[in-house]
């Protein structure tokens, strides 16, 4: 039976909607021949919004980048050239690559020279919402433009039904006019994000402004600022799966649809046994979302982020259904107990491989911040001083971290996923499958757990630039072949 989305996909124009941006769609009719997607990276004068026009950095000229699509264990070849005046890499992000396709500059090839062609080759999987950007000078790149979704279909029939996905990745922009975002930097939970509005575990804890800090003023959603983001336009009774994907150098995101819940399917790509109802959906720099929003309340409404100054900063769309369309969403709606998505209401499915191995356990202290430092380290060491987590192919790594620094740390570990098995000393029964952990600051910690099946080194680091920069970021060294 042939559905729509097939017809689409024959067509190659994609399952989303048209107006959100070109499409790469990788992928021939051979599973084994791998087609080439051309990549180039170059400055570019970007539109955040009418009058507000800003220096950037795109992939084939766009913010965000084109968005590949691939089928899981696809062969893809991505040759990217280098049009920029200064080197670049791309890593692959949530994406299991060998490991001299990860993107590390110094660690796993040598950066891409202006003016030169690297060529990415590697299977993609596993399935889900993934993403890629650049990882080199990454405070400076990413700001500036150079990330975009990679979507890896799944090649068995999944239990969500949808009629059509929607991406939207979120950034942060520090454009120097207009007035600094107060900071998130403390994460979920933070005092200064939603006050006393939020319902849920986390406790509440500041965040505070340190010196590493960019001064973030505006806030886009695939790669425009309100006014100018596009509509969201929907049709009574439509299922609409939501990639959100979040570009973000430093800022916490907290997603609200007026008006409608939101029905979490998967973290960070990753699929749940059962998707969790939320009113509203944190997001860290890093971290991907997916979720099902039902089209059932016909009516003009506002998709924005409710982090303080976020939505006036440009993070929010309109939500227009068919026969609303000239209609301008209420500015703001009377919210006060809002459920909000814990990775504890997750119930994750077992994707990852058994281990085979010894089972090793790593502590990591996340320290720094102190006094507006710009040193971070884990341990007391900073980056390539750190300890490298030694593992072999097939073991089972234990990672516990604990946040002593006054921000929170979203930590990512490259070619490959963990388990989240507690946050805060809460254990959860049937763990999520992420790559990104947001650590909370102040005392937050975090337990995860991986089977290394990826051999090499894989860096395992904190998502937001600066505080990788400043060196908070570990080896996990994956022996074996
Ligand atoms: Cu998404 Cu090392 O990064
Ligand atoms: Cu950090």
């Amino acid at each position: 039976m042939t559905s729509r989305r097939d017809v689409l996909r024959a067509l190659g124009i994609g399952t989303g909607a048209a107006a959100f941006g070109a499409r790469v769609r990788a992928g021939g009719t051979s599973e084994t021949s791998a087609r080439t997607i051309r990549l180039e990276a170059r400055e570019v004068t970007w539109e955040l919004a009418p009058g507000h026009t800003v220096k950037a950095m795109a992939y084939n000229g766009r913010i965000p980048g084109p968005e590949i699509r691939v089928r899981e264990d696809e062969r893809v070849r991505v040759e990217l050239t280098n049009a920029l005046a200064e080197a670049t890499t791309i890593h692959w992000h949530g994406v299991d690559v060998p490991n001299a396709m990860d993107g590390v500059p110094g660690l796993t090839q040598e950066p891409v020279a202006p003016g030169a062609t690297f060529v990415y080759e590697f299977e993609a999987r596993p399935a889900g919402t993934r993403w890629y950007h650049t990882h080199f000078a990454e405070h400076r790149q990413l700001d500036l433009g150079l990330a975009a979704a990679f979507i890896v279909e799944p090649r068995a029939a999944e239990s969500v039904t949808y009629d059509r996905d929607v991406t939207l990745v979120l950034d942060d922009w520090a454009t120097g006019h207009g007035k600094p975002l107060p900071s998130t930097a403390g994460g979920m939970g933070g005092g200064g994000m939603m006050g006393g509005m939020m319902r849920g575990r986390g406790g509440m804890m500041g965040g505070r402004r340190s010196g590493s800090h960019a001064e973030y003023d505006t806030m886009t959603i695939n790669g425009k600022a309100y006014p100018a983001t596009e509509p969201l336009r929907l049709k009574k009774g439509e299922r609409v799966r939501l990639r959100v994907i979040s570009a973000s150098a430093e800022h916490t995101h907290l997603l609200r649809i007026a008006g409608h819940r939101l029905h979490v399917t998967h973290t960070d790509g990753n699929p749940l046994v059962k998707a969790v109802d939320v009113d509203a959906l944190p997001i860290a720099p890093g971290e991907r979302y997916d979720a099902l929003l039902v089209a059932d309340r016909p009516g003009a409404w506002f998709l924005q982020c409710l982090a303080a100054g976020h939505a006036d900063a440009g993070e929010k769309m309109a939500v227009l259904y068919d026969g609303h369309e000239r209609q301008t969403p209420a500015p703001r709606e009377r919210v006060e107990d809002l459920e909000v998505w814990d990775h504890g209401l997750g119930r994750g499915r077992p994707v990852l491989l058994a281990p085979t191995g010894a089972t090793r356990r790593f502590d990591l202290s996340l320290i720094g911040g102190m006094m507006g430092s710009d040193v971070w380290t884990i341990n007391g060491k900073r980056y390539p001083n750190t300890d490298p987590l030694a593992l072999e192919r097939g073991d089972r790594a234990i990672v516990r971290f604990a946040n002593m620094s006054p921000e929170a740390h979203p930590m990512h570990l490259h070619g490959q996923s963990f388990r989240v098995l507690s946050v805060n000393g809460v254990r959860y029964a049937e763990p999520v499958v992420k790559d990104v952990i947001d650590v909370r600051a102040h005392m937050g910690s975090a337990v995860v757990e991986f089977t290394a099946h990826n051999p090499g080194d894989w860096f395992f680091h904190c998502h937001k630039p600066s505080h990788m920069d400043g060196g908070m970021v570990a080896v996990a060294r994956i022996a074996g072949a």
